[in-house]
């Protein structure tokens, strides 16, 4: 399990915390894992959710992690060295929303539990260099996929080459953010007088086209237009229905899918793909309730705060 210690500014305090894999005993409960069975963690990340699969299906069953961050992948072909040897774990650098191809491919059957963990890791805002987070000076990439394999699109094009109206559209649905207008207007009027190219360039204009009480708020005011950058360039809100339609369509019956998600645009595409799918009588909602985590597990990991888990069994 991931024990380390990190640094996260906010709001001008320096909080030390223990980073875990966020609803780890709840999805552990539901997944219920048992010796031999077959499972799927779809953003494998940092590996947390998945060593304690893995831990579980021992010594016959197998997980299959897929990240589309090569260096996710990089790093645990080393940190789960003695699963891959052991034939306990298949790893794969590709999007889950090729979910279907994948399985294909790799042959295999029975799949007893699908895990979905969406959106970045600790690694992407501490030390993937891409831009991520607004608490550090990079480049706008944004891209979990590396780029130069994918010439995709980086955060640094939209900000330089949108219209204002597309600009305004990806906050106003993908951040939720209030000020779309205004931060959309400065952010295109800034763009044509310089190319914006940093994180700190971005989060600057930013604070400059929100109202001083927004900009002074704890929560900065550039949280909402970096996560809708970030689905924007990922075409995440895509990834997810696509990915889930193909879960849907591998899984065993009985075999069951989690999903966690960290903000009310993820949640509600996944609560309406599990109720359409409840109506089709294809899925049946576990926890009608959504999880989310204990007052206890925020305390430990700030992190986990918007975390919100959705399960549901194949039938
Ligand atoms: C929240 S982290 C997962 C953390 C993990 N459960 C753990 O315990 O360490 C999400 C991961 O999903 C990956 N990711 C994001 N979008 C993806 C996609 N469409 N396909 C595959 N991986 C994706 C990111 O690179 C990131 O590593």
């Amino acid at each position: 399990m991931r024990q380390v210690i990190f640094h996260v500014t906010c709001c001008m305090l320096h909080v030390t915390m223990l980073h875990k894999p966020v609803l780890l005993k709840e999805v552990i409960e539901i997944l219920n894992p048992q010796s031999g069975e077959n499972f799927i963690d779809t953003t494998i990340g940092d590996g947390g959710h998945a060593q304690e699969i893995i831990e579980k299906i021992k010594p016959n069953g197998k997980l299959i992690g897929i990240d589309w961050d090569r260096e996710q992948i990089s790093k645990l072909k080393i940190k789960f060295s003695e699963y891959l040897k052991s034939d306990n774990l298949i790893l794969i650098n590709d999007n889950y929303k090729n979910l279907e191809n994948i399985i294909k491919q790799y042959n295999i059957h029975k799949i007893s539990g699908i895990l979905f963990d969406l959106g970045f890791s600790r690694y992407h805002i501490e030390d993937s260099g891409k831009g991520f987070s607004f608490q550090k000076n990079e480049p706008l990439i944004m891209r979990y996929e590396n780029s130069e394999e994918s010439n995709g699109m980086t955060a640094a094009e939209i900000v330089n080459t949108w219209p204002e109206e597309k600009l305004e559209k990806i906050l106003k649905e993908y951040g939720e953010e209030k000020f779309f207008r205004q931060i959309a207007k400065k952010i295109y009027e800034e763009s044509k007088k310089n190319p914006i190219k940093t994180t700190f360039d971005l989060a600057g204009i930013i604070r400059n086209a929100v109202p001083f009480w927004y900009a002074k708020r704890k929560i900065n005011p550039a949280t909402k237009t970096f996560q809708a950058l970030r689905i924007a360039v990922n075409d995440e809100f895509e990834n997810i229905r696509t990915g889930l339609s193909a879960a849907v369509k591998i899984i065993a019956n009985g075999g069951k899918i989690a999903v966690i998600t960290f903000h009310s645009g993820e949640d509600r595409i996944v609560k309406n793909f599990l109720k359409e799918k409840q109506t089709e009588k294809i899925l049946k909602i576990i926890n009608k309730k959504v999880i989310k985590p204990s007052y206890t597990e925020i305390r430990e990991n700030l992190s986990a705060r918007s975390a919100k888990l959705r399960t549901a069994v194949r039938i």
